[in-house]
């Protein structure tokens, strides 16, 4: 396939601009920098689920070797963005972030109820196993299937007039019922937690009493930026955020959770700089999770193929303060073409803490049982998965009824077919046998809305004509600053290493944190605009020493210089331009956001997974052999790190469908797989070659780059592709994520 617009994998791929940083040890992580004076902090957490806290016995503590203070809801300092504390301290209401250390009561097991700081670590960990905390226990509710008569509609969707968690439906979706083959079946996703290399961390450090700087491992420098300051009570330009690298966050990172809180509390209170690093039994607890979801879906075909009714009803767990809403049942308004179509999304809340979003959140729980639905349903067809799929290929969204800005979803299959060799997959399951292993083929769609948000970013030219581009964005692992100075690059003109990005801290133009996908499409495009007008001023300037320049036609760069047109021989080089004005540098700031465009067209990007796997029949173990991951994201801006990306996702995936459970024991409603050892994630052997393809056609109505978003999509669908891969290999439909042996055998 002829690759239309920026990059060629061989060649002019780009390689992660701070990847001998990263892999050398020269990248300064938030718990890694150097503060003199610093401090060291270690939560200790409730150990029930549900009641108050009755007593802190901290004298111990407080007298162990190095123990600065203890600091609990009895002695915390006022946080002035708070209300004033209710005496006695009532139940938060629904849509309270958890206050740290506010009042004696306990939400969940696992929640901060004190925090030591000591000199080191050491004697924190030490001081910290020293505090007795006595409760007063009341009786907790955290088993969801127990609970499942008590999901409701959100609150947040019962109040608001328009949102996109109500009850959906078109067509006559009882028309279901009357379909010639139909399926129904449950579907159930357990909990799953992000497990990013980095735990998360902080340094919080107070200068006086009103200037506030926090290395923070996050997933958005401006919003943690605007959370603290408004806790604090502090003017903006007063609180700075730095996140210059992330070891990995998959959503973790998107809200500011009460440990960062706990931090800042106390560094205050101690008057030193305080580092907190969650342990990673901490991680469980403190920053969120896929929420455990039970879905039932209902389609119906005529005997040819077409869908005739899609039902799709979602219910996901959600914490006793605040509700979590995500995308599980949106998915089935508009991947196929499909006259009546009924979503319901519920939630359940329950004595945990509250979960968030995780790679592809929604989409990928959703995704998981539709596909799952649509292969079951294509098996009861006598039909092949991915011609069933073709059949009911949307040729524009039939949720709202507009044209897609691009969609080469069909251009992925055939590609995806094409390089798995999807045609000599065998319709009957368990008809392929190799190595004493059963061996299946699955398919699954993907699809993920597309999001971009306003942002800026300054390009500033060195008097030598080399660039440093800056904005507020983020790098969790995609390679953010590889991509950004790719785009300047090709808009400059410019060797990439004459390009330095900066991003991740408060200080620089403002820019939304890095999450649904939509880092590319929104900051991308803003590093795009300032290019091209530094690119004008260049020209401009250019006109004042040159009449070539003055004839209003279109400069052109390359290799650091500006040319009149085309065919014009002679450039001029940037250094001689900034020189001939005697400028030390030039700068601008280029700031975008999304156009009328959005209304006009429904914004996606599409993909699908081919999966092999083998599966012992005698064991029950599933091995992913072979997977190709295929994706229509418009303009790939720089291969390498796209691909990469793509692999990522798929990992995620084999880890969603294969080994990611999060259990927990109902009798203390805590978890009991809060390590390495019993939370499974895919690790190197488990991980098959992966290929990835990109149809990489712009999508220009998207943004001025063409590009969209590709994080999120590489993860969504991969686990209903392994679980459809089962099905082909073992004849066992397994509707209950993750697929362990156990339930092969
Ligand atoms: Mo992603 S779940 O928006 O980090």
């Amino acid at each position: 396939m002829k690759r239309q617009s920026w990059d060629n994998p061989s060649d002019t791929s780009l390689t992660r601009v701070d990847g001998a940083a990263k892999v050398s040890g020269g990248a300064t992580y938030s718990a890694e920098y150097a503060i003199p004076e610093l401090v060291h902090a270690v939560l200790v957490t409730s150990t029930i689920a549900k009641g108050s806290i009755t007593a802190i016995e901290a004298h111990e503590a407080e007298a162990a070797p190095g123990v600065l203070a203890v600091i609990s809801h009895l002695n915390v300092m006022t946080v002035p963005g708070w209300p004033a504390k209710k005496q006695p301290a009532e139940r938060a209401q629904v849509g309270t972030a958890l206050r740290v250390f506010y009042d004696p009561l306990i939400y969940f097991d696992g929640q901060p109820v004190a925090m030591v700081v000591a000199g080191t670590h050491e004697q924190a960990v030490h001081a910290a196993s020293l505090v007795c905390v006595t409760y007063r226990k009341e009786s907790h509710q955290t088993d969801f299937e127990k609970n499942a008569g008590k999901a409701a509609v959100p609150l947040n969707v019962q109040r608001s007039g328009n949102s996109p968690f109500k009850d959906y439906e078109r067509g006559d979706a009882a028309a279901l019922r009357q379909a010639e083959v139909k399926i129904e079946a449950e579907y159930i996703i357990p909990t799953q937690h992000h497990q990013p290399l980095e735990p998360h961390a902080i340094i919080a450090v107070w200068e006086a009493d009103d200037k506030l700087t926090v290395y923070d491992k996050n997933q958005g420098v401006k919003s943690v930026q605007g959370q603290l300051a408004q806790a604090f009570k502090l003017p903006r330009e007063n609180v700075q955020v730095v996140a210059r690298y992330v070891g990995g966050a998959f959503g973790s990172g998107i809200r500011v959770w009460p440990h960062t809180l706990a931090a800042v509390i106390a560094a205050k209170q101690v008057k030193r700089p305080v580092k907190l690093v969650l342990g990673r039994d901490q991680m469980f607890t403190s920053v969120g999770y896929r929420p455990y979801t039970v879905q039932k879906i209902g389609l119906g075909a005529s005997a040819d193929g077409r869908l005739t009714g899609i039902v799709h009803e979602g219910t996901g767990q959600t914490s006793m303060y605040e509700e979590h809403l995500e995308r599980t049942v949106l998915a089935s308004r508009a991947l196929y073409a499909c006259p009546s179509v009924l979503t319901r999304y519920r939630l359940l809340p329950l004595d945990v803490n509250t979960p968030t979003w995780m790679r592809g959140p929604g989409d990928a729980t959703g995704m998981f049982a539709l596909e799952s639905a649509m292969d079951e349903l294509a098996f009861a067809l006598k039909m092949d998965p991915l011609d069933f799929r073709l059949k009911n290929y949307a040729e524009s969204d039939p949720e709202r009824n507009l044209p897609w800005s691009a969609k080469s979803l069909r251009e992925c299959y055939e590609l995806g077919a094409e390089k798995f060799g999807w045609k000599n997959r065998m319709q009957a399951p368990r008809s392929v046998r190799q190595n004493g292993m059963l061996v299946g083929y699955g398919m699954a769609s993907s699809l993920y809305g597309f999001h971009r948000h306003p942002s800026k970013a300054r390009a500033v030219m060195q008097a030598d004509g080399s660039v440093v581009v800056q904005s507020a964005t983020m790098d969790i692992g995609p390679g953010t600053g590889t991509a950004m100075t790719r785009i300047a690059a090709k808009v400059l003109g410019l060797n990439a290493k004459k390009i330095r990005f900066e991003l991740g801290h408060s200080a620089l133009p403002d820019a939304p944190g890095q999450n649904g996908s939509s880092t590319i499409p929104s900051v991308g495009s803003a590093v795009h605009d300032a290019c091209e007008a530094l690119k004008n001023r260049l020209a401009a300037l250019a006109g004042d020493m040159e009449a070539r320049f003055r004839s209003g036609g279109q400069a052109v760069v390359r290799n650091g210089q500006l040319f009149a047109s085309e065919g014009d021989k002679d450039g001029l080089s940037y250094a001689d331009i900034l020189k001939h004005h005697h400028l030390n540098e030039l700068e601008v700031t280029g700031e975008s956001k999304q156009g009328a465009e959005r209304d006009q067209y429904s914004m996606y990007s599409f993909g699908c997974h081919f999966v092999e796997v083998q599966v012992g029949e005698l064991t029950g173990e599933v091995r992913v052999t072979r997977v190709v991951t295929c994706a229509d994201v418009g303009t790939i801006i720089n291969y390498k790190t796209a691909r990469s990306q793509s692999i990522g996702g798929v990992v995620g995936g084999i880890g969603m469908a294969l080994m990611e459970e999060s259990v927990m024991d109902h009798r203390f409603g805590r978890y009991v797989t809060s390590d390495f050892a019993s939370y499974h994630i895919p690790v190197h052997a488990d991980v098959p070659p992966i290929e990835v393809y990109y149809i990489d056609k712009p999508d220009m109505l998207a943004d001025p780059i063409g590009s969209k978003g590709l994080g999120e999509i590489a993860i969504v669908g991969v686990a209903g592709a392994i679980a459809n891969a089962v099905f082909n290999a073992t004849g066992k439909r397994i509707r209950h994520l993750p697929i362990t042996p156990d339930k092969l055998i």
